[in-house]
């Protein structure tokens, strides 16, 4: 297991049961988050992202987003000297340029603080699409090649690959989403073209350790074929 990305959802839906805020459901889901972090790395997982803003929520209230953002940045201010000492390196993922300037600031400030980190490598995924992530990517692998002179069939998957936010990084082996929902929703959408999928029926602020070690112990059990014969031989299809 090198890399599990989170789907954290039902912050609202927690908050809405318990007659609170949308806001207050987020903060609860930052209490989650850094439970969640303090557990990976205790499990030495080298690889832990988390889909904290997608492109999509753009489009919610603007007092929505403006409270998860200042969230973002206090967390980001208060979680720093937390996750030096536990030797996490902060990354980023998404179309950055969008965050308002304290969240930048914020982010600019915890990536150097943590960049010495040789732990788990944490990655938030802020004003995140994986459609948004391909463009990009595909854009500059095409100047790539045009700048080298070579024609549109001599783009690879390796080019664009190498073009994604997440270059560098492995594919994540688990996607994890919380609150009974089923679907990717616009994350990681390339790098998870093999990904074991996880489905628990928590609200991400109810998630807690023992819910992450459940989804660890079924991964476990998975067999990944990566689209080749089962690797236990059972059915060789031979017969
Ligand atoms: C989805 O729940 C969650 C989000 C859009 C935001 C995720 C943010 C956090 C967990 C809080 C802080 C994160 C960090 C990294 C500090 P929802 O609000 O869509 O829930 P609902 O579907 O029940 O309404």
């Amino acid at each position: 297991m090198r890399h599990v990305g989170f789907i954290m959802d039902g912050n609202g839906r927690w908050a809405r049961r318990r007659g609170k805020s949308r806001t207050s459901g987020h903060q609860a889901g930052a209490e989650t988050v850094r439970r969640v972090v303090r557990h990976a790395v205790r499990l030495g997982i080298p690889y832990l992202t988390l889909y904290a803003f997608s492109t999509e929520n753009w489009s919610r209230p603007r007092l929505e987003v403006e409270a998860l953002m200042s969230l973002m940045e206090r967390f980001l201010g208060s979680e720093t000297p937390g996750l030096v000492e536990r030797g996490v390196r902060l990354a980023a993922i998404g179309d950055l340029a969008r965050l308002p300037a304290k969240v930048l600031k914020a982010l600019d400030r915890a990536r150097d603080a943590t960049a010495g980190g040789a732990g788990t490598v944490l990655t938030l995924a802020l004003s995140y699409g994986g459609r948004d992530e391909l463009v990009r990517a595909a854009r500059r692998a095409a100047e790539c090649l045009a700048a080298a002179g070579k024609p549109p069939h001599a783009l690879t998957a390796e080019a664009i690959g190498a073009n994604l936010d997440t270059a560098g990084m492995p594919d994540p082996d688990l996607i994890v989403r919380t609150a009974g929902e089923r679907r990717l929703s616009n994350f990681l959408i390339w790098q998870a073209a093999y990904a074991e999928l996880y489905w628990s029926d928590k609200t991400w602020p109810e998630f807690t350790e023992d819910d992450f070690d459940l989804a660890l112990a079924d991964y476990s059990v998975r067999v990944r074929k990566y689209g080749g014969p089962d690797p236990a031989g059972i059915d060789t299809g031979t017969k």
